[in-house]
């Protein structure tokens, strides 16, 4: 009888299964009435008084043991089953979360749909640019200093080759194959070697605007500026330009907008002084018009450069530029649009 015992309780050990047939047949063989285990209680009947202690205690441990066994596979059969039997194929699917535009694609588009109501249109170039579009075509002079204004990112074995540090490099482009009148934008990203910090980045956009036709003037840049601020800050926006320099654009300077979150009375945004900087621009220099092959006795032309961040800064108040890199989704799902 020992001997059976051992065997069984190996039999029951090594029982494994997720059929529900299988486990009814393992209950009906071990513990059925006419299983194995009723089998040996009714031997157990037989043994002689003094051993009936010891053959009592493994007969029982037995019983345990297949009963928790029966037991453990029929609730992992049920729990499985019921999960099979909760799933609706019927049921709408949960809905796709929809993403939003980034606040940098937002206010990029801004800026074009503004320009393009007074009739500017759209030209790109190259991210990977060369010394002359980049330089060298805009006036600056191989060892003039105004070049250190713009820590520039250099291709190390050929230094005339480097990542474009503003979006001026499209305007030499655009005057070299396009005749006046040109009435253009360049949106694009541009690349300084910049330590990262909150108010500098190594990589940022910008939007430069063209402007070239017999007889530009500066009141039409100045016009043409006061028109996008009011546009892109709101009616009551007022702009101050401070003489500044630039090697492309004679005479140079730096635009003001007043302040839109104090209305130019002076908070933390604008320092108290009531103006955030928000773009250079000056009148083409003549150098640069003909450099492009543009006579520049009969043309003359204005432009100016914007920084994307610069201008999503002061719109929506995030004043650190890290912000718009980090892709952060509790960031980003807080600019919504229609578009
Ligand atoms: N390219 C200049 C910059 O990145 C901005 C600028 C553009 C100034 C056009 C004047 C005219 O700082």
């Amino acid at each position: 009888m020992l001997s059976d015992i051992d065997s069984i309780r190996q039999d029951i050990e090594q029982f494994s299964s997720s059929d529900y047939n299988e486990i009814e047949r393992f209950r009906i063989k071990f513990l059925g009435k006419n299983g194995l285990l009723p089998k040996l209680f009714e031997e157990f009947r037989l043994i002689p008084s003094e051993e009936k202690k010891i053959y009592g205690q493994k007969l029982n441990t037995l019983k345990i043991l297949a009963t928790d066994k029966y037991q453990l596979l029929k609730n992992q059969y049920e729990n499985k089953a019921s999960i099979v039997s909760s799933f609706d194929p019927s049921l709408p699917s949960t809905p796709l979360k929809l993403g939003t535009r980034h606040p940098i694609s937002l206010v990029r588009k801004e800026i074009i749909d503004i320009f393009a109501k007074i009739g500017f249109t759209i030209s790109e170039g190259p991210e990977i640019e060369d010394d002359w579009h980049n330089f060298s075509g805009l006036n600056f002079a191989k060892d003039h200093p105004a070049r250190d204004m713009q820590d520039t990112f250099f291709i190390q074995t050929n230094p005339e080759i480097l990542l474009r540090t503003h979006t001026s490099s499209v305007q030499v482009r655009v005057m070299e194959s396009e005749k006046p009148p040109i009435r253009k934008i360049f949106p694009g990203r541009v690349f300084r070697n910049e330590v990262i910090s909150a108010r500098a980045h190594c990589i940022f956009h910008q939007v430069e605007g063209l402007y070239i036709d017999r007889g530009v003037s500066f009141a039409d840049l100045k016009q043409t500026l006061l028109f996008f601020a009011k546009e892109m800050f709101g009616e009551k926006t007022r702009i101050r330009l401070r003489p500044s320099f630039f090697p492309f654009t004679e005479p140079s300077a730096e635009m003001d907008v007043s302040c839109s979150i104090c209305n130019g009375n002076g908070c933390n945004v604008c320092k108290y002084t009531g103006f955030v900087e928000i773009l250079g621009c000056g009148m083409v220099d003549p150098n640069v018009l003909e450099f492009s092959g543009i006579n520049s006795k009969n043309y003359t032309g204005f432009a100016f450069g914007m920084g994307i961040e610069r201008t999503a800064m002061i719109k929506y108040q995030v004043n650190d530029l890290r912000l718009y890199f980090e892709n952060d989704i509790r960031f980003l799902k807080q600019f919504t649009s229609i578009l």
